[in-house]
């Protein structure tokens, strides 16, 4: 099902991943049985009942995301691997109109990439919407890594329709289980990772030594409305940000700016930064759980339930 063994073969002729790659050959055959990975016997059964497909492939059309297939794919057959956040994505004649509308922000930061033959590691990758995206702008291979096992279970299904030879994967392993100096990948990229982070400076730095030589450093994260200019400006959240637990600090644009200059980053540019909009993210009957309009104050949006600003995004690009 997860054909792990072709890519560790593959990886392990990186000299900077050999010994990494030996660790993670012996722990996979763990990978889905860990006790606290949930329901996995739900979503691999799920898996088992696609149909063998004939022709195998994926397409960017007008921006969607598609995942051609000769056999009908019932939204019966989808809907297991519910919740569906990233996408939008077709598969068959199936439409799944996901959470969020991850196509919006590829737009964002896709005319400033140049993904021609390179090798991409996305780090916190989610169900691996991104990976497609990027092989279709001309990436040589990408590789996720991402430990929340049902958007796992979502790329195998992906992966199912675009074929096994496909060059793009997920591990399912956390980032404190990628090598800690490994400077060989062409493009790093981490969205929406770093406000979960502890250590802002430390995950930063660890992208940092995943990046080969001139390579760079693709960073997508929550912070500050524009009227927190100041470098000084930072919010950590005692409590819940936008009905989140796991959301630690909040960084203006210039204290961000400034963080990725304490570890060394260079040519620091900003691509994007905007507010999330109430159509960018929300419940759909792929999603049903709560999503944007339920974590903003209703009276007044520039607000999070609890009172904090409500998020906006930055899209930085830094070369190593
Ligand atoms: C807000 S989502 C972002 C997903 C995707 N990168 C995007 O921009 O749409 C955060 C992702 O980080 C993953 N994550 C959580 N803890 C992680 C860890 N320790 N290492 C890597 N990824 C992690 C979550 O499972 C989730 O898929």
């Amino acid at each position: 099902m997860n054909n792990y063994e072709e890519w560790f073969t593959t990886l392990a002729e990186i000299p900077e991943l050999a010994s990494w790659i030996s660790e993670l050959r012996e722990a996979s055959p763990n990978w889905f049985s860990a006790k606290d990975r949930g329901d996995i016997g739900k979503w691999q059964d799920a898996l088992t009942k696609l149909p063998a497909v004939q022709e195998t492939g994926f397409c960017v059309d007008q921006g969607k995301l598609s995942f051609p297939s000769s056999e009908p794919i019932p939204e019966e057959l989808l809907l297991p691997f519910h919740p569906w956040r990233k996408g939008p994505l077709q598969i068959g004649e199936t439409f799944i109109d996901t959470e969020w509308r991850s196509d919006w922000k590829w737009e964002r930061i896709a005319p400033h990439l140049s993904l021609e033959g390179k090798t991409v590691l996305d780090i916190g990758c989610g169900n691996g919407y991104y990976l497609w995206r990027m092989l279709a702008a001309g990436a040589r291979w990408t590789l996720g890594i991402d430990p929340y096992i049902p958007y796992i279970m979502q790329f195998q299904c992906m992966r199912h329709f675009a074929g096994a030879d496909a060059p793009a994967q997920i591990f399912p392993i956390g980032v404190e289980h990628l090598p800690r100096v490994a400077p060989c990948f062409d493009t790093v990229f981490s969205m929406g990772v770093l406000y979960h982070q502890k250590s802002p400076l430390e995950h930063l730095m660890h992208g940092r030594d995943l990046i080969s030589k001139g390579g760079e450093f693709i960073l997508e994260t929550i912070v500050l409305p524009p009227q927190f200019d100041q470098v000084t400006d930072c919010l950590v959240p005692e409590g819940r940000y936008a009905k989140m637990k796991n959301v630690n600090f909040l960084p203006s644009v210039p204290m961000l700016e400034s963080w990725l200059r304490k570890v060394r980053f260079k040519d620091i540019e900003i691509l994007d930064y905007s507010q999330t909009s109430l159509d960018e993210q929300r419940s759909t009957s792929w999603m049903t759980f709560e999503s944007l309009p339920d974590f903003l104050n209703p009276d007044d949006r520039e607000l999070t339930q609890e009172g904090h600003p409500a998020p906006w995004r930055v899209v930085i690009r830094a070369k190593k």
